[in-house]
């Protein structure tokens, strides 16, 4: 009698345990899916953002707190011969320029007047031209090569000034 009941016990267990183990075994993979699915609308989310148009404000913010703040720290860092620190100057100025891709503005003058900048072939040149040689001078000033320096930093001036002269509204 007691054997039986003891065996009774023992099957119940086992169904027990294996009822758990088939819940636990659904549910782990369950919650990767929705994290899996979070990532996803995060990724989606920050890539949206990187296309959205800037405001006016967000726009003037990035020129003047990003860019001009860490084109005068590399020209003083450059000047210092603080090799790494006008390198990272450089690498923030690298890292903006693609954002000037979400500038709302429009042609001033011309043929295209009205158009979006951002859709214009030389507008475009100059966000690559401005990371490329923001790129260039933090190499040559990690290797504290100042003369390759000094060449790309002429050249990151004369792209902000190329741009500005077409595409900043003079007012
Ligand atoms: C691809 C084009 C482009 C490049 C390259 C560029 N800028 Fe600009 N920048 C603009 C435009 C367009 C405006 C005008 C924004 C407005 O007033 O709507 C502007 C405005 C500015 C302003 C004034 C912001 C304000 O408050 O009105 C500063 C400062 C500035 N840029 C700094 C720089 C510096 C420094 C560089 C180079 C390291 C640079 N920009 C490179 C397009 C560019």
């Amino acid at each position: 009698m007691a054997l039986r009941y003891l065996a009774l016990l023992l099957l119940a267990c086992c169904v027990a345990c294996l009822g758990v183990g088939v819940v636990i075994g659904q549910k782990a993979p369950a919650k990767d899916d929705k994290k899996d699915e979070k990532k996803e609308e995060a990724k989606e989310g920050a890539e949206k953002a990187e296309e959205k148009p800037m405001t006016k404000a967000e726009f003037d913010d990035l020129m003047n707190k990003e860019v001009k703040d860490a084109w005068n720290r590399l020209k003083i860092n450059e000047r210092k011969k603080m090799g790494e620190r006008a390198a990272e100057a450089a690498d923030i100025i690298a890292k903006a320029a693609p954002k000037m891709l979400r500038y709302d503005g429009k042609v001033l003058k011309g043929e295209n007047k009205d158009k979006l900048a951002r859709e214009q072939k030389d507008y475009k040149q100059w966000v690559d031209d401005l990371k490329k040689h923001a790129e260039d001078f933090a190499k040559h000033a990690r290797k504290g090569d100042w003369d390759k320096a000094a060449a790309s930093r002429d050249k990151i001036n004369e792209t902000c000034g190329a741009c500005h002269d077409v595409y900043e509204p003079k007012d």
